[in-house]
């Protein structure tokens, strides 16, 4: 589920193109959704669409029946901060009542399998760090062991899932695992998020929005890293648990913004065409792109330090990042620059707006 969306087109992408799996992607299809995204892959016929809503049961229940799944993957969610602290409603909508539709679907269709189907049958919750809460700044890491302490909507929203898959696996005997992955980024990144925005910010000349002073902790994980560490939690995790998924790469969000800054300023040195293509950028530049930061104001209730401890991943599955952060956010940087046609047709009116009025 979610297919369509930044973390699931990955896996999407990964599955179809380094394994032998048939992958059926069920997604609603909101703003976040983009089959843009898996143009690439989308004529292979080891993969189908259908656009369903994870809260709609009848279509979930038609989905199953036709697909047989033994695996689900589930990514559908609402997924933005800020836009859980505007309007609530609809990660309530999508993240629990969503999930608890979906566990139910997929109870009903596992309960009739056969034992053998049954026992190799997994139910895979992908889920975020957020729900630990957060740290101060000390070396304290999140365990799978931290207790929950949601912050926003969004987080508790995630948070609220997590407790129903573990509560279907402990009552229905459903296998199911969980992973909790820290702040993903890469290519066909939504850019309402921090690093596609600044990076779509400082082409256009526009200024570079950070919260507060820039001082909060995110732990950033290439999403081609996490597509393969889901993989691995599906082949080899154990049945009931939680793994946590990690880049191992706490960045503060300032540092964030002018490492992307001084990328550009290579890119351009390094490529004159991109003076012509991106005019703007280009007179940033030259007064320093740096100078197109802006402080604003701190989110509501926002968490200072995310920070991953992946040492059960590590040593129980085996699982490596395959990029260094340097090389992956420069390959991000000019995934942008190569793909202006996947940006621009989400920078629709609605994108617009929402930009307006989150930094008015
Ligand atoms: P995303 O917002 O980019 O994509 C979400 C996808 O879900 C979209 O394609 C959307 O159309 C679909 N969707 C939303 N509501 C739906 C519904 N009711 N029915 C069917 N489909 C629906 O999110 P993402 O960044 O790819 O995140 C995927 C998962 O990973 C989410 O569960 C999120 O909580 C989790 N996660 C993300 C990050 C991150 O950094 N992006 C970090 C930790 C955890
Ligand atoms: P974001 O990408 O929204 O992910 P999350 O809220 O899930 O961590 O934000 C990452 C960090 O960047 C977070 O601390 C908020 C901050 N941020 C800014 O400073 N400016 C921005 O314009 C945005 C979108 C985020």
């Amino acid at each position: 589920t979610g297919g369509a969306g930044f973390i699931g087109s990955a896996l999407i992408r990964f599955l179809i193109n380094e394994t032998s799996h048939n992958v059926l992607n069920v997604d609603k299809l909101t703003y976040a959704g983009n089959l843009d995204s898996l143009k690439c892959i989308e004529k292979n016929p080891r993969y189908q669409f259908r656009q369903v809503d994870i809260c709609n049961d009848v279509a979930l229940t038609d989905a199953f029946n036709a697909f047989e799944p033994n695996v689900v993957m589930h990514l559908a969610a609402e997924s933005h901060v800020d836009r859980s602290i505007d309007g609530p409603a609809a990660f309530i909508e999508t993240n629990i009542v969503g999930t608890y539709n979906l566990l139910e679907v997929t109870r009903r269709y596992w309960a009739q399998l056969p034992e053998k189907s049954k026992a190799s049958f997994r139910f895979h919750h992908i889920s975020t760090d957020e729900v630990y809460g957060d740290l101060d700044n000390t070396l304290d890491l999140f365990t799978e062991d931290t207790p929950y302490d949601p912050s926003s909507p969004y987080s508790a929203s995630k948070a609220s899932s997590d407790h129903l898959v573990r509560a279907w696996h402990r009552t229905f005997g459903l296998p199911v695992l969980i992973t909790n992955c820290s702040n993903n980024y890469g290519p066909y990144h939504f850019p309402e998020k921090l690093i596609p925005l600044i990076i779509l910010n400082a082409l256009e000349g526009k200024p570079l929005p950070v919260y507060g002073t820039g001082a909060q902790i995110r732990d950033w994980l290439y999403v081609e890293d996490h597509a393969q560490g889901i993989d691995l939690v599906i082949n080899k995790g154990r049945i009931g648990e939680n793994y946590n998924i990690g880049g191992n790469n706490e960045w503060a969000n300032i540092d964030i913004v002018k490492t992307i800054a001084k990328l550009i300023e290579q890119e351009f040195v390094k490529n004159s065409e991109l003076s012509i293509r991106f005019p703007s950028a280009k007179a940033a530049i030259e007064q320093n792109t740096e100078s197109l930061i802006t402080y604003v104001n701190d989110r509501p209730g926002y968490d200072r330090r995310y920070a991953i401890d992946e040492t059960k991943t590590n040593n129980e599955l085996g699982y490596k990042p395959k990029d260094s952060f340097d090389t992956a956010i420069a390959k991000t940087v000019q995934w942008y620059l190569n793909n202006e046609a996947w940006w621009k047709s989400v920078m629709d009116g609605s994108y617009q707006n929402w930009i307006a009025s989150q930094y008015e």
